[in-house]
């Protein structure tokens, strides 16, 4: 209803993010704390007044008009405040190298009442069939929409949300394609098969989905590949093919995740467990791991760190989050890592050598702290994205320091004095920096420099209640400061103002 109805089209490219030399960026200004469970209603209500960009006279636009926005400052085209997704039940069929993939998706959503027709996020995509609890009905595309004609059979008048199940049967190009951050995004191709990286907004050129951080749902995956192809998915393996048999490889995610951090990957690789580390609360977390077929040994020691990185970001953030975790290494995504939910995915080339060493840290620490910041907790908008770099960053530098690669206080020195020579704030990002400097080593200065004003005990305490009280939902800037300025027992405008929004930061670090 919101940027869609104020007319605001789709966000232009840029730059290529370079985590090792500079990563990342951020943050946002909104006021939203509203978790991604909500239903439609709340969400509508809660969130158009604060997460909306454009709101402009909503009268103007009739009751039964879907919105076609969450009001998302970067990417106003991405999710809708009417549908609160569930769950996704995806079937494809993947002949790896084809240039297309067909598939069908159940989106079981929950609707705001009134609405008449079901708007969900799509680029691209032929849809060859659309039925909402198994009366097939009608939909029209938009050059970013799939709007499916809810059925009269569907009451959404009568009060209350109402929840149904959409089936779509649908074909999409494979190959991806460069999104506006810059990047690579959507069903890429390797040498090895395909893997997808969706951040931020890829999902919606291989999937129908609500394509937004701020909604989390749960996921089966059911993936139908000729013999020896293997597919990794978010979750549980429980069901695969026999080896010497083409079939069904199905995975599923039951620890709800929004869309960018799905995890994807087709192709020519192994399926690899490892024993299960053990918790700081005695709980065993499952760790299952991807690599290239017969190129186990390769990984090995990136596997074996598992254990001791996990304990000393347990030490520090709070018990892992999510149920599982594991290593996937794609061949030919090299400089790129991304957080795939409970199994980080790696650049297989970034690891061949067999040996750990810093920039093999760097990665491993960072996608690992993800799992605690990024994805039990994820950005209410993409604007809140230096929630996730600044802060993983952070844990990178951390665990830099602990492994004597690199000293806590010369790294964040060295790195304020690299942040005077730019003037982007790190919690206004724009799309074309969202993956910039000022949200990676640039926003870790500010983290570093809250640490400094309110003190150890205090700062650990907000890390750990940051995953402890919102785990499992998508949260906004806002509401980190909330939480900081309660753990705290102070007013922090000023810093906020002076290291979070500032395009010039102060040239040394708070003393502590
Ligand atoms: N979230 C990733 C990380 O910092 C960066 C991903 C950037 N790439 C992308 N295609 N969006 O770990
Ligand atoms: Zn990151």
């Amino acid at each position: 209803m919101i940027t869609a109805c104020a007319g605001g089209g789709p966000p232009v490219a840029v730059e290529q993010a370079d985590r090792t030399a500079a990563p990342v960026d951020t943050t946002n200004n909104n006021n939203n704390n509203t978790n991604n469970t909500n239903t439609s209603t709340e969400s509508t209500s809660t969130t158009s007044s604060t997460l909306a960009v454009e709101v402009d006279d909503e009268s103007e636009m009739s009751a039964d008009e879907p919105s076609l926005s969450v009001g998302d400052p970067l990417f106003p085209e991405l999710g809708s405040l009417d549908v609160d997704v569930v769950s996704y039940d995806l079937r494809l069929d993947v002949e790896p190298g084809a240039p297309t993939v067909s598939g069908e998706v159940d989106v079981t959503v929950t609707l705001r009442p009134g609405l008449t027709v079901l708007p969900l996020d799509a680029v691209g995509l032929d849809i060859d069939r659309v039925a909402i609890d198994e009366v097939v009905t009608t939909s029209t595309s938009t050059e970013s929409e799939l709007l499916i004609d809810l059925p009269a059979s569907v009451d959404a008048s009568s009060g209350g949300p109402t929840t149904v199940t959409a089936s779509i049967d649908y074909t999409f190009r494979t190959g991806g394609r460069t999104s506006a951050v810059g990047l690579p995004s959507g069903w890429i191709t390797s040498p090895a098969g395909s893997y997808v990286l969706n951040e931020p907004d890829g999902a919606r050129t291989w999937l129908p989905s609500n394509d937004h951080p701020s909604d989390k749902a749960t996921w089966r995956f059911e993936v139908v590949v000729p013999e020896g192809v293997v597919v990794s998915a978010n979750g549980e393996l429980v069901e695969r093919p026999d080896a010497a048999s083409s079939g069904a490889w199905v995975w599923v995610a039951d620890d709800p995740m929004p869309t960018y951090l799905v995890q994807m990957i087709v192709g020519d690789y192994e399926i690899v467990e490892s024993p299960p580390a053990t918790s700081v609360d005695g709980s065993e977390i499952p760790l299952t791991h991807v690599v290239p077929s017969g190129d186990r040994a390769s990984f090995d020691a990136a596997i074996d760190g598992i254990d001791e990185q996990l304990r000393f970001f347990e030490e520090l953030f709070g018990p892992y989050p999510l149920d599982r975790y594991g290593l996937a290494f794609v061949t030919d995504l090299s400089g790129l890592a991304m957080e795939t939910h409970g199994r980080s995915m790696f650049g297989a080339g970034d690891f061949d050598s067999g040996r750990v060493g810093f920039l093999q840290e760097l990665l491993l620490a960072h996608e690992l702290a993800h799992q605690w910041f990024g994805n039990a907790v994820s950005p209410q908008a993409w604007d809140d994205i230096w929630l996730n770099e600044a802060f993983t960053t952070y844990a990178q530098w951390l665990w830099l320091d602990h492994v004597d690669l690199q000293p806590l206080d010369v790294h964040a020195r060295a790195m304020l004095d690299l942040r005077q020579r730019t003037t982007e704030s790190t919690g206004e990002p724009t799309v074309e920096n969202m993956f910039g400097f000022e949200r990676y080593d640039g926003g870790a200065t500010v983290v570093h420099a809250l640490r400094l004003t309110i003190g150890d005990d205090r700062f650990f305490e907000v890390l750990r209640r940051w995953v402890s009280d919102f785990g499992g939902t998508s949260q906004s800037t806002e509401s980190l400061i909330g939480l900081v300025e309660a753990v705290a027992d102070e007013d922090l405008d000023e810093f906020f103002d002076d290291w979070l929004y500032a395009g010039a930061l102060p040239d040394s670090y708070p003393a502590s």
